[in-house]
């Protein structure tokens, strides 16, 4: 397995599902009051470069829970890339922590850090990808459709994601190419997913299919996706991306154009009244708070995958 967790698709099905299994097993423990201290000791770098709510909680809280401990490293703190390399900071780090988790702009920097030291960089959220989001997302799909973890099959599970074709887009084609998951994407021309993304996941005999039109997009959907029009570190783009979104929304009218069971899913924060209404975050659909909770869980499994012992 790789050491380090920076893109969905450096994983196969099986070490994927691995995650989910053991994510499963640790969620269970933990409501059941059962001790799962698998990181006894081990401590964990917290990078960020941009906000967070539940990146931040959930990891520290995973660490706390696993009998390890976190430090948190904000921008002003370490300057990555600025006040010295990111190597230089990477190997520095790996003298003294025994995992690294970076949420930064440019991608480069994650996959930068992670040539740099021998220790497990976990991506928390790049400008390209935000895989543990995605992958805790999907244990809510595994979930809320009784599929085995151990062994999930996402057939006939249609994923429609609404909106800006953003990092949480890009591992979504990620987990088409790596578990087979349905994925159809809607989003107004020239904010498509990463183009090298797709092809790859194309590449790998995966068939994610793209539409303009939301409504028909949505048609025979299992799971509506969507997210913030204006991702961090493009807010100055946020008026003009309301105007050229506005027929993304994910409202009510929408909703009753998908199949009568389904989903509805947001990584948050969501910008209520944008890109999905209040109605239907609120409404009876919504699971976005299920999946907030499951990074909690998702990230224990891969945290001690990672930095654990190699049998956890
Ligand atoms: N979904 C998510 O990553 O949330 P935060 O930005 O609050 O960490
Ligand atoms: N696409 C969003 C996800 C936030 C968790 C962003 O990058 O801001």
């Amino acid at each position: 397995m790789k050491k380090d967790l920076i893109s969905i698709a450096d994983f196969t099905a099986e070490e994927l599902a691995g995650f989910f299994r053991l994510a499963a097993e640790l969620k269970s423990k933990l409501k059941s009051g059962i001790p799962h201290r698998l990181l006894e000791g081990k401590v964990l770098a917290l990078l960020f470069e941009k906000p967070s709510l539940r990146t931040r909680v959930t990891f520290e809280v995973d660490m706390i829970q696993l009998g390890g401990a976190s430090i948190y490293l904000s921008p002003s703190d370490i300057g990555l890339g600025k006040r010295e390399t990111v190597a230089d900071t990477a190997r520095n780090l790996e003298r003294w922590v025994d995992g690294i988790m970076v949420r930064t702009f440019s991608h480069k920097i994650a996959l930068e850090l992670a040539e740099n030291c021998s220790i497990p960089v976990i991506n928390g959220l790049t400008d390209l990808l935000h895989p543990c989001q995605v992958l805790a997302d999907l244990l809510t799909v595994i979930e809320h459709f009784d599929l085995d973890p151990a062994r999930p099959d996402f057939t006939g599970i249609k994923v429609v994601f609404v909106g800006d074709g953003n990092n949480v887009a890009n591992s979504w084609i990620n987990a088409c190419a790596r578990l087979g998951v349905d994925f159809t994407i809607s989003c107004p021309e020239g904010h498509d997913p990463d183009s090298g993304i797709w092809e790859a996941a194309r590449a790998d005999g995966a068939k994610p299919v793209l539409l303009r039109d939301p409504a028909a997009a949505v048609e025979g959907a299992k799971v509506i996706y969507t997210d913030v029009w204006a991702s961090m570190g493009r807010e100055a783009e946020a008026a003009e991306r309301k105007k050229i979104f506005a027929p993304y929304q994910v409202n009510s009218a929408l909703v009753a154009k998908a199949d009568p069971g389904v989903k509805v899913m947001h990584c948050l924060p969501a910008h209520r009244g944008e890109e999905i209404t209040s109605e239907v975050l609120d409404g009876p659909h919504s699971i976005v708070l299920d999946e907030a909770e499951n990074r909690l869980h998702l990230q224990k499994a891969v945290l001690a995958r990672l930095m654990g012992r190699k049998n956890a």
